[in-house]
């Protein structure tokens, strides 16, 4: 039995109405991030970050899941082998298209982080930085995301599984923030072989061994049914 591991970044998200970060438009085109998502912009104005993840959990939270976000969970539930679903992406569309087990890399805005003691719950639909740590009580609540500067999640077991693919899938991503950007390579010396879906493809040509070019809403699910 074969296993593929998938990437998704923000383009899967796209067509349910949620904004990437560099494409025209994008978040960090009309944002300073390193103001918004950076533990130091956190220090200097918490209440700036809590505004600007405030409006992402909204939209996150009135947001569909797409026929993109379905089809993986199709393929993850009725693929022969194992599939490992990884995200860039904080939203909970995933999860809300049937996905189970979502591996998220960058953290998830529907989650709270205590920067004092640790603690983690879900959070409530607006934070604000009163708030108290439902266990230390500390003023420090945060997102629990993962910002510019601060290690991503679950990178062991995510690097084990990019070592064990047959196949490395990389939807919806621009491929510029490592380590993402770095899975491909991972998988591609291990052996698997890689494939793109994208808008279009990103800039850097040969990169991946298939590319695959529309929409992801069409895209996904055109490839998820050829492998089903
Ligand atoms: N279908 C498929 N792909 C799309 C669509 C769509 N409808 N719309 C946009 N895309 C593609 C774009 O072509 C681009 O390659 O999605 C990608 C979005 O790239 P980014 O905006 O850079 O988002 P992402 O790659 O997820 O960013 C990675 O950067 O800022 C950090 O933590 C943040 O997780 C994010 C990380």
């Amino acid at each position: 039995m074969s296993s593929i591991v998938i990437l998704t970044g923000a383009g899967i998200s796209a067509e349910s109405g949620l904004g990437t970060f560099r494409d025209v438009g994008g978040l960090w085109t009309r944002y300073d991030l390193t103001e918004v998502a950076t533990p130091e912009g956190f220090a200097r104005n918490p209440a700036l970050v809590h505004d600007f993840y405030n409006a992402r959990r909204a939209n996150a939270l009135d947001a569909r899941p797409n026929a993109a976000h379905k089809a993986l969970a199709r393929l993850a539930q009725d693929y022969g082998g194992t599939v490992t679903l990884v995200t860039q992406n904080i939203d909970d569309l995933h999860e809300r298209g049937g996905a189970r087990d979502v591996i998220h890399m960058h953290g998830e805005i529907t989650r709270a982080l205590c920067a004092a003691c640790g603690h983690r719950w879900d959070a409530p639909r607006v934070m604000d930085p009163a708030d108290p740590c439902p266990a230390c009580a500390a003023p420090r609540t945060r997102p629990d995301i993962v910002w510019f500067g601060e290690m991503p999640y679950h990178m062991d077991r995510i690097v084990d599984a990019l070592e064990a693919a047959d196949l490395f899938v990389a939807i919806g991503t621009s491929g510029e923030v490592y380590p993402a950007a770095g899975f491909v390579d991972i998988a591609s010396a291990a052996g698997a072989e890689t494939l793109e879906i994208n808008l279009e493809p990103t800039p850097v040509p040969g990169r991946f061994d298939r590319v695959l070019t529309g929409p992801a809403t069409r895209a996904v699910p055109d490839w998820v049914a050829s492998l089903l």
